[in-house]
This record gives structure tokens, C-alpha cells and sequence, in this order.
């Protein structure tokens, strides 16, 4: 690696492993490169399948990652593991002033483990991008990866004001906390206008506002009988009155078969994962979306478009108070399911854009910049 060439310009080591981190990465790059910087793309390979992964690169217009650690799936500890030996002799070699981290997934906090113990050694520093979100539910591996992320990094930067109270009250020094705003918004408005014109809604024969659009793939909904029992009933009763479509996350695929039950899935249009024009094509034209994604609570917010959470808590709570997000009652039902999803069609969509959140502007990554070089 050659040292960049610009007077300070700086070398970043940027991190994606899974699905939700690829649009989170692909603007901070972006914004390096226009910032004179030198972006340097680690993929963990946490996934892998091209539907999870590469089509996500091609859509967001990623550059090939400049190191593939080939990790995959496996146990938590195996993967966590297998990212972290990997990275290490990475990290050594590229000799970063920064390590970006994004979001909550294994990658994300097996990365900054290995930087917090090199960090006086090659005087690097770690930034978490989406820092100070809580589920305050310690039984999500996220929250697990969320809190220690945070603990580890010299840098949170925050995608909504609601994030710094939460880190203040784990005693986190508020001089490292700095709020940017959400980059994940960064993403979708730059690539809406592809999205329309991909179509992939329309090109389905879904009419605007005549369907709905669900995702299912939480350990908590899927991994037992019972839950995704429960959790696949409440759609099939949704999709009773409009055409649900139901992109399959293979976590969810492989559960479903191993339960037997495939014969559940009959009544939902049921299509495997969809890249990401795809996805913002299906959200902006659905009357309403079930999910258990953080992204996707997030994304429905920004599109203007009524969404109801499965889960019995979230890490985005400005979705519901600011946003267009309510919760599904929990435990979940298939009565309180559709009352959730009649009360959010009631409510209807609203002006994208319209009174969002503070920072979901577009330019999250701009600043994210900023304070990498401040
Ligand atoms: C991971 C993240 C989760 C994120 C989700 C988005 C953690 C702890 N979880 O969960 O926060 O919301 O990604 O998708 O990091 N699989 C494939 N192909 C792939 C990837 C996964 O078939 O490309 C299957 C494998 O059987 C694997 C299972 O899905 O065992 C789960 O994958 P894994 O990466 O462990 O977790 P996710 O459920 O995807």
C-alpha cells in the first residue's frame, strides 16, 4: 500500500460482511474518494450467495473489495472467529489511520476487536457508523455487537439525535460521540431515481398501493416452529385481501423446509432474496410493509410508506415517533398483526421527504467525512 499522495489525505479501512452493510458502505466511499481519501474495501464474505452479496455490489455500484476474507456462514463463535483471524494480518498490512465499522452484524464487531488491540501498535483509530442505536433486548446478537462496538470505537457517529442519550447513559465520553445523520438515506435517495426506472414492481403487475411487501428473518421469528408458525399465519392473513410478496432470506428458507413448512409459504408471492433496486421498487409502491429489518423500518420512514415491525422491540424508535413505523403488539398474533397493519393502512402514506428525521438528507456520508479528516 503506498502512502495517498495528497496532502492530508487520509487511508481508510472500510468494512462490509452483510447484506445491510453493503448501502451503508457504498456512499462513505464514494465520499472518500471525492474527498482526495483512500477507501480500502474489506469484504468478510458473512455472506456470500450471489443475491445476498453481488448483486448488491453491481446495484450500488461498489468497487471490487480491494480484500475478500471468504469467512461464510458457520456459529457465532466460528464466524466471529473466522473474521477475526482473517482481518488481522489485513489490518497489519494496510496500516489505516481509520477502521470503519458499520452497523451491528458479526463482522462489524469482530473487526473492531481486532483494531481496538492494535490500536496502540499501528495508531489506528476505530469509527462505528449507526452507533448508539438499543434494542435494549440483550438476547439480539446485534445488541450484543451494538453495545461492544460502541464500547471499542474512538468515533461514534450517530444516524439520529436519539442515539447519544444511549451512549451517554453506558458512560461513553460525549466527545467521541458526534451525530451525522443516516446513511443508509444517503443510499436510497441516490438510487430511487434507478429504482423507479428498474420498475420491478410494476414489471411483477403489482398496482401502487394495491399490495403489500414483507421480510422475515430475526432468530426470534424464524429459528423456532412455533414463531415462524405464528409469524407466516399473520402473513397468509394479510395476504388474504392484497398480493403480498415475500422476498425469502434463506435463514428463513432453509427453517421453513426443515419444519415442513413449505405449504404455508402457498398464499405469499414468494420470491428469492431481490437486489436492491428491486427492493426499493417494491417499497415505494406497497400500501404497507411487514418487517423485522432494521434497514427496512428506516427505509419505509424516508419512502413515506405505513410499516409494521414484528418484533418486540426496536433500535430505531424515531421510526415510530418521527417516522411511519408502528409496532406489531408482542407477542405476535395474528389478530394483532392485522389490526396493526389495518391502523397503518388507515394512516396511509405520506410525502416522501416530508418532516423525516433530522440528517437523513442524503449527505450523512459527506459529514461522516468530515469528521474522519477533522
Ligand atoms: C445477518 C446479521 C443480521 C442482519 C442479516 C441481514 C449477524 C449476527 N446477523 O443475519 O443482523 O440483519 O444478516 O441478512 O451478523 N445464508 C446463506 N447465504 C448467505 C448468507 C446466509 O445461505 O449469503 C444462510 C446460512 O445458512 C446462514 C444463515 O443464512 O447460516 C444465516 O446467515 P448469518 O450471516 O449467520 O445471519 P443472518 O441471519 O443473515
Amino acid at each position: 500500500m503506498t502512502e495517498g499522495a495528497r496532502e492530508g489525505s487520509m487511508r481508510v479501512l472500510v468494512v462490509a460482511g452483510a447484506r445491510p452493510n453493503f448501502m451503508k458502505v457504498a456512499p462513505i466511499l464514494r465520499a472518500l474518494k471525492a474527498g482526495g481519501h483512500q477507501g480500502v474495501l474489506v469484504h468478510t464474505g458473512q455472506h456470500y450467495d450471489a443475491r445476498m452479496s453481488d448483486a448488491f455490489f453491481r446495484d450500488l455500484e461498489l468497487p471490487e473489495p480491494d480484500f475478500h476474507l471468504g469467512v461464510g456462514s458457520g456459529s457465532h463463535a466460528e464466524q466471529t472467529a473466522g473474521v477475526m483471524t482473517a482481518f488481522e494480518p489485513i489490518l497489519r498490512e494496510v496500516e489505516p489511520r481509520w477502521v470503519v465499522v458499520v452497523g451491528d452484524v458479526n463482522s462489524t464487531v469482530a473487526c473492531a476487536l481486532v483494531t481496538v488491540k492494535l490500536k496502540e501498535e499501528l495508531g489506528v483509530g476505530i469509527a462505528h457508523v449507526e452507533a448508539g442505536l438499543r434494542s435494549h433486548d440483550w438476547r439480539m446478537p446485534e445488541e450484543v455487537n451494538r453495545v461492544l462496538t460502541d464500547r471499542m470505537s474512538d468515533l461514534l457517529l450517530t444516524p439520529s439525535r436519539d442515539a447519544e442519550p444511549n451512549l451517554r447513559s453506558e458512560g461513553i465520553p460525549p466527545e467521541r460521540i458526534r451525530f451525522v445523520g443516516n446513511v443508509m438515506i444517503d443510499t436510497l435517495l441516490h438510487q430511487l431515481p434507478s429504482a423507479r426506472e428498474r420498475n420491478y414492481a410494476g414489471a411483477m403487475g403489482l398496482q401502487r398501493d394495491g399490495y403489500a411487501v414483507a421480510t422475515l428473518h430475526r432468530p426470534s421469528n424464524v429459528d423456532e416452529p412455533e414463531a415462524l408458525a405464528t409469524a407466516l399465519a399473520a402473513l397468509q392473513a394479510v395476504a388474504r385481501k392484497r398480493p403480498l410478496v415475500l422476498p425469502l432470506h434463506p435463514r428463513t428458507r432453509k427453517n421453513a423446509e426443515r419444519f415442513g413448512m413449505e405449504d404455508e409459504l402457498e398464499a405469499l408471492t414468494v420470491v428469492p432474496p431481490v437486489g436492491y433496486r428491486e427492493m426499493v421498487s417494491l417499497l415505494e409502491g406497497a400500501a404497507v410493509v411487514l418487517t423485522d429489518s432494521g434497514g427496512l423500518q428506516e427505509e419505509t420512514t424516508a419512502l413515506g410508506v405505513p410499516c409494521v415491525t414484528l418484533r418486540e422491540q426496536t433500535e430505531r424508535p424515531i421510526t415510530v415517533t418521527e417516522g411511519t413505523n408502528r409496532m406489531a403488539p408482542w407477542p405476535l398474533s395474528v389478530e394483532g398483526v392485522m389490526g396493526a397493519v389495518a391502523a397503518a393502512l388507515e394512516a396511509g402514506r405520506r410525502e416522501p421527504g416530508s418532516g423525516g428525521p433530522e440528517g437523513w438528507d442524503g449527505k450523512a456520508a459527506e459529514r461522516i467525512v468530515e469528521e474522519l479528516a477533522g
